[in-house]
């Protein structure tokens, strides 16, 4: 019987419906159609986990309902036919009873700006479902592939920790230690619900039918696919024949991957995941025989019990298929991800390809026309780049992994740009088999396979290498021989895609050492190894397994001060406001908002071209495709509003000229998101190219600057180079950084019938700026606007400039045709065209006497602008006042130039220019330590600033906390004897070296141009006594609306949860500064206690009429009594404003202070590295909300470590992004977070020039990340000297595992020869452009 329906529970509820298109999925049905926007969207390639959702079925063949995570995005609704969809809403809501994993995440202060949060929280769920008291490590892992922009993790992590037995009894001791201490902690376990298992939805009993029946066949007929589901093997051996080019469905993680980002149409789909042959796990003399549609998690349990249950021997190769699946994606992939998908899409970085072929494991192929065919996995069976030797019509059943013999050996390598939850750059598979020599004492090779990825355009075997060894002793001068045989057999092309050539082929004989020392490890005991083989003990660090410690972090604040009135929340770690709503999936970002009966879609009509003039713009055929309705460009703009209603004078819609790919021509409006997008890509645009600038080296020599240059000259920086009894002349640079803030730009424009009247509701940090350029580009007054926000999943100031073209945009199609219209930008799209942190170039020179001081700084600096001014120049400004830190240098010359390219704008970023030239000072900082043979804390101390210091821009240092901080992370972190272990620990490690740095700094809070130090509030009071709260921040994860909900009780003497805000409005608040700086408290805070005290002041005689009453009382007397119940408040920070011509006036209110100490391990034979500790010593003043700011701390932390040792961009030589997803970006997960994580706020430091003495805390923690790359950075120097290299080294930012390898110089990288190194070198600049300038 063939079925054509699918039904599919969903949060219990059943769905039959026979109305699907093949290409729908999970994500799609439950946002689209079922309207269930708690699951969202984020990357739509299964790279974040922010859309994870939970799938029960019964299995048939394992005899037992299974839960399991998927990535919704990815999941094909039909292959969910008879299984129970759990979502976010289906687990808990704010009306009834929140989950467990709901509120614990909520309450640990996991959720900030809120869209990972549901994710999260499934996965939790999974993991509890299946497993309900976990172990800490089984939580570690569980959350290990959601990615999180926000929150640095650790607040994630204790939330779900708490499930863990062993977790709370270690929480419960620091909460009693903490009385002790004076200090508190972040949340109480004793206010978490208790986790009941009995109480999760019941599995649907009529799912459990297909326990009893039969399989059913399904076919459904979309419009341009169908999709079939045969249900026994000699059905999809036909259809296969019927069907050659249909491609199988299992996981679809690389599927769906192809159809969605390669525009790849398969008409035909036959998913055979019900075929009982392919999904047998058969255990035979040989090995163990495992169905093609094993998914991967099966595939590690079926190992893992092997290896359990079988002699250590025989399952070496299970061994390293477990420890390969450690790295391989991460759970919600591998719950679905099949072993013939891996095989058979044949990626040259296969995981698995590599160890199958190593191990000789064979594959069973079956046609309909003959019989089964077996063969063994070598070379032959990958014919070309993703191809294999199968015929169209066959199939593979399934696959036998052999045993390993006694004295065979087996190991498996990866490396990966991130260590967890990422594609390989090279790994390896490595099989020898040997034989004892009693009369000679040593081993000679009998069999030996080595298989790479990552070094051809297949999964290769280096036949000549491991031909080469077969019958040659085991010992350590193979490895000379290797290097240069590996590089005979694997000549990696000058074109090879991927770049990191020099590096790939480093990797691969570095993995062979590696492989020398295990299994020279495991022949051996240590103390007889150097006998035998000749190896140092020392060298065996190269043959330890990464193992990750179980994660730990502290936290330690000021108590609450007792004497504030009872129920005030002000100081304390009150959660987030809409943290229960955001695990809940209740909270609502811009495209979770309804959609309107005759809402329009905006699809982007982008240039492909970065340089181009504009000859003809065809968009006949778009506008005719389905469901498109109309295309806006130049021409329905009134005259003169296309250039100058987005600042600095960018065009909303090109007309002539294009500048960069991605450059904004116009719009296609269309019913649905797919067909406008689909639409706006079959616009044709004629082009006629113009010379391409990409980066700062090109733009220097093409002298291609944004006017003007700023600049800043202190004392007399000639003379004292000249006199300094030091100079450093150098270059450093520091790549750029994607925002990727969670929720993609979004807007809705809503035009109204009167007046011209338009309301856009965006996910912008700058709701009045969006209101001007909104108004201007349509040629009406800004009253006519009104810009709404509710919230932003994440901003990082990616949301402040690069939005407004968006929103302008569509205010325009929406004024054409009179209809709302939607535009949420896909991922790769709002990643490719709106910019990223500046990269910058610094050309220095430093002087300085042989203790250390310096005496005089002559500096360059150069960022990448790219195709507009937009905030660059202000950028360059705060590097340029900020670079300093809290150093003092008595003559100082800085020019800073903005350089003008034909990439997509950059833009402000948390740090706003200061990260960049903070760490250029450090390294310069750390490089005179070298030189003056001082230690880094020593050069650090002695250039420290002092009060009354007067700095660059000629502002007297006041209240500096610069060395409290420092003398307290020393102490805090044991600094002085943990660096004579770490010196200890490197003298025994050959290939594992550790740094540990210090780093101090101070960060000015201000913006620099003085109009928008200003903030603005409107408080009203209600007769009921609730109070409506509006101001004009943006609330994007930072806790803003929560803090201001503190001062706002406070004032008024409510309890905060009298206290609401609705949203961020233009038309309660006018002309507020952008939501950035990390000042919004200040200025919006600020406001709010300016608006508060008034209304307090009009309230007072009532209380004190009636001093028994309460505030309701109160209330209702006021307005009885006629009084105004409303108040409007304004804050401006006093005596600020600097004049960059004559170098005078204040340029910031007050400095935020802090220290950090961090100590890393590196692997200086695959650069892989891992942050062993980080201690964080933070002045915030006196803390509103300990929660809020340490979760800013550590966000901003891990952000940092992003920036300057994991987040690389790259383009084309045409200047095409090809980094433009989480697959091929690396954002830091889990994995990459301090092992130890520890943060103490700095107790007694008020500021008396903050609000409530606080301090701004947004941004200064994410420079403190520079210590990561400094410690990095001593680790290689630990390591260079070991191969007699002891001369200063250039090591730019990021740090990555490829630039880490790279400046390890030892045996290997000098023999991979040289010339052709160069040669490879300048043809893989032009291949690939990293943007680190
Ligand atoms: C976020 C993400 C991370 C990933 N990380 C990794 C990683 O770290 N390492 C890695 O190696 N891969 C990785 N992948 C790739 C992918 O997950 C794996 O290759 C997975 O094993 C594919 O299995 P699938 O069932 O999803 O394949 P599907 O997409 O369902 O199918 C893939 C191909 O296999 C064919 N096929 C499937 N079964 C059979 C069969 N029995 N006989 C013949 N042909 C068959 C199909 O026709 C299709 O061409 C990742 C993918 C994603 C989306
Ligand atoms: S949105 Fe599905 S994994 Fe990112
Ligand atoms: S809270 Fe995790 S992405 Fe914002």
């Amino acid at each position: 019987m063939t079925g054509s329906k699918i039904l599919i529970y969903v949060n219990g509820v059943k769905y039959v419906t026979d109305n699907v298109q093949p290409e729908w999925t999970l994500l799609s049905f439950l946002r689209d159609q079922l309207k269930l926007t708690g699951t969202k969207l984020v990357c739509g390639e299964g790279g974040c986990g922010a859309c994870t959702v939970v799938v029960s079925k019964y299995h048939r063949y394992e005899k037992k309902i299974i839960h399991y995570a998927v990535n919704s995005c990815l999941t094909p609704l039909c292959i969910l036919h008879h299984t129970a969809v759990t979502t976010i809403e289906g687990i808990g809501n704010m009306e009834s009873k929140l989950h467990p994993v709901q509120e614990r995440i909520a309450k640990a202060h996991g959720s900030q700006c809120g869209f990972c949060t549901p994710g999260f929280a499934m996965s939790m769920y999974a993991l509890l479902r299946n497993n309900p008291e976990p172990t800490e490590e089984e939580i570690e892992e569980a959350c290990s592939s959601n990615l999180c922009r926000c929150t640095g993790y650790r607040p994630i992590l204790d939330g779900y920790k708490t499930f863990s037995k062993s977790y709370c009894c270690q929480k419960e001791k620091i909460e009693t230690e903490s009385q002790t201490l004076k200090v508190s902690t972040l949340y109480n376990l004793s206010s978490f619900s208790a986790y009941d298992p009995s109480q999760e939805l019941i599995f649907p009993p009529e799912l459990m039918i297909t326990r009893d029946m039969p399989v059913e066949s399904l076919r459904i007929v979309g419009n341009t696919m169908t999709w079939f589901r045969p249900s026994s093997l000699e059905e999809l051996l036909l259809l296969k024949k019927k069907y050659p080019r249909a491609k199988l469905v299992v996981g679809n993680t690389e599927v769906g991957i192809e159809m969605k980002f390669k525009g790849l149409h398969y008409p035909v789909i036959i998913s055979p995941t019900e075929i009982p042959e392919l999904n047998i796990v058969k255990h035979t003399a040989e090995g163990i025989e495992i169905g093609g549609c094993i998914t991967l998690t099966k595939l590690n349990e079926i190992m893992n019990d092997a290896i359990d249950k079988l002699p250590e021997y025989k399952t070496r190769t299970f061994a390293a298929i477990v420890e390969m699946l450690r790295w391989f994606a991460g759970h919600q992939v591998r719950n679905v991800g099949s072993i013939a998908g891996n095989i058979v899409t044949a990626s040259p970085i296969s995981d698995l390809n590599p160890l199958l072929l190593a191990s000789k494991s064979r594959l069973y192929i079956q046609s309909a026309e003959g019989k089964k065919k077996i063969m063994i996995m070598d070379e032959s069976f990958f014919t070309g780049y993703r191809k294999t030797c199968l015929k169209p019509d066959e199939i593979i059943e399934s696959i036998l992994i052999p045993y390993t013999s006694q004295n065979e050996y087996f190991h498996g390598f990866k490396q990966a740009r991130r260590r967890s939850d990422d594609i390989t750059i090279v790994n390896a598979g490595m099989r020898v088999a040997l034989e004892k020599n009693s009369l000679r004492c040593n081993y000679i090779i009998r069999d030996c396979t080595l298989s790479f990825g990552g070094m051809a355009p297949i999964t290769i075997i280096a036949r000549k290498t491991s031909d080469f060894l077969v019958g040659r002793e085991w010992n350590e001068n193979l490895t000379d021989i290797v290097i240069q045989l590996l590089s005979k057999d694997m000549p990696l092309a000058f074109s090879t895609p991927g770049g990191m050539v020099e590096y790939r082929k480093i990797l691969a004989p570095s993995f062979f050492l590696k492989f020398y020392l295990m299994v020279s490890s495991q022949l051996l005991s240590s103390e007889v190894i150097e006998t035998y083989c000749g190896i140092p003990p020392s060298y065996l660090s190269a043959a330890s397994v990464f193992k990750h410690n179980r994660f730990q972090g502290y936290q330690e604040f000021e108590k609450s001060d007792c004497s504030q009135q009872e129920h005030s929340s002000m100081r304390k770690p009150m959660v987030h406001t809409s943290a229960m709503k955001q695990a809940t999936g209740e909270a609502i970002y811009c495209d979770d908002m309804p959609k309107y009966s005759n809402e329009l879609f905006a699809g982007l009509v982008l240039s492909t071209n970065a340089h181009a003039k504009i000859r003809s713009i065809n968009y006949e055929d778009a506008i005719s495709m389905p469901g498109v309705y109309d295309y806006v460009g130049a021409n329905d703009i009134k005259p003169g509003c296309n250039r100058g209603c987005i600042e600095y004078g960018e065009e909303i819609f090109a007309t002539e000229e294009v500048t960069c790919i991605g450059h904004l021509i116009g719009l296609i409006l269309a019913d649905t998101r797919d067909n406008a997008n689909r639409a706006a890509k079959a616009v044709q645009i004629e082009y006629e190219d113009l010379p391409v600038i990409l980066t700062i080296e090109k733009a220097i020599a093409a002298e291609s600057f944004y006017s003007p240059t700023r600049q800043i000259r202190k004392g007399d920086v000639e003379r004292e180079l000249t006199l300094s009894q030091k100079t450093i002349e150098g270059e450093f640079t520091v790549g750029g950084q994607e925002h990727f803030y969670f929720e993609t730009q979004s807007c809705v424009a809503l035009p109204k019938a009167e007046s011209g009247e338009m309301e856009i509701f965006s996910s912008t940090q700058d709701p009045s700026g969006t209101q001007k350029s909104v108004a201007k580009a349509l040629g009406v007054p800004s009253n006519r606007v009104i810009c709404r926000v509710k919230r932003l999943g994440g901003g990082f100031g990616g949301k402040d400039m690069r939005g407004i073209p968006i929103a302008v945009a569509s205010a325009i199609a929406a004024q054409k045709t009179k209809r709302p219209v939607r535009c949420v930008l896909d991922r790769d799209t709002d990643m490719s065209i709106t910019g990223t942190r500046h990269p910058y170039m610094f050309k220095y020179k430093v002087g300085f006497n042989n203790d250390g001081v310096i005496n005089a700084l002559k500096m360059k600096m150069y960022s990448n602008s790219g195709n507009t001014r937009d905030v660059s120049h202000g950028v360059m400004g705060r590097s340029i006042l900020t670079c300093l830190s809290c150093y003092h240098i008595p003559n100082v010359e800085i020019i800073g130039y903005l350089c003008k390219t034909n990439i997509p704008s950059n833009t402000g970023f948390r740090g706003f220019g200061s990260p960049q030239a903070m760490l250029a000072t450090e390294t310069i900082l750390t490089d005179i330590g070298i030189k003056c043979g001082i230690t880094q804390l020593q050069v650090r101390e002695i250039n420290l600033h002092r009060n009354n210091d007067v700095t660059h821009y000629n502002q007297t240092v006041e209240d500096s906390r610069a060395r409290a901080v420092l003398n307290e992370v020393i102490k805090r972190s044991c600094y002085e004897s943990r660096k004579l272990e770490v010196e200890a620990f490197n003298k025994v490690n050959r290939w594992k070296k550790r740094g540990i740095a210090i780093v101090p700094a101070g960060f000015p809070v201000s913006f620099t141009s003085k109009y928008n130090n200003q903030g603005g509030a409107l408080v009203m009071i209600y007769t009921d006594g609730s109070v409506l709260l509006s101001h004009g921040g943006t609330e994007m994860g930072q806790g803003l609306y929560t803090k201001l909900s503190q001062i706002c009780s406070h004032v008024l003497g409510v309890p905060v949860d009298k206290v609401h805000i609705v949203e961020t409005n233009t038309s309660s608040v006018p002309n507020a500064s952008p939501t950035a700086g990390s000042l919004s408290t200040d200025l919006n805070g600020g406001a709010v206690l300016n608006a508060c005290e008034q209304l307090r002041d009009r309230i007072a005689p009532y209380r004190a009429a009636n001093l028994k009453g309460k505030w309701e009382d109160w209330v209702k007397a006021a307005y009885t009594d006629r009084v105004n119940l409303s108040a409007n408040g304004f804050y401006r920070v006093p005596n600020i404003g600097y004049n960059w011509n004559e170098n005078s006036g204040r340029v910031y209110n007050y400095v935020t202070y802090g220290a950090a100490v961090s100590e890393i391990e590196i692997d200086s034979l695959t650069g892989d590295y891992h942050i062993l500790r980080t201690d964080i010593v933070m002045d915030v003043g006196k803390s509103l909300n300990p929660a809020i700011d340490v979760g800013q701390i550590e966000g901003a932390f891990v952000q940092g470590i992003g920036l300057y040792t994991l987040e690389e961009q790259c383009i084309s030589p045409s200047g095409y992004l090809l980094t433009r997803g989480p697959a091929t970006y690396k954002i830091p997960s889990l994995s990459n977070i301090p092992n130890k994580f520890y943060i103490y706020l700095l107790p007694n430091v008020p500021n008396k020039r903050g609000i409530f003495s606080s301090k701004g805390i947004g941004e200064p923690s994410l420079v403190l990340a520079s210590s990561v790359f400094l410690a990095i950075k001593y680790a290689i120097i630990a390591a260079r000297k070991d191969s007699g290299f002891h001369k200063m080294f250039r090591l730019d930012s990021p740090a990555t595992c490829e630039r880490i390898r790279m400046a390890c110089t030892d045996q290997i990288t000098m023999a991979v020869t040289t010339i052709t190194y160069l040669i490879m070198h300048e043809f893989y600049n032009e291949s690939i452009i990293i943007i680190s300038s």
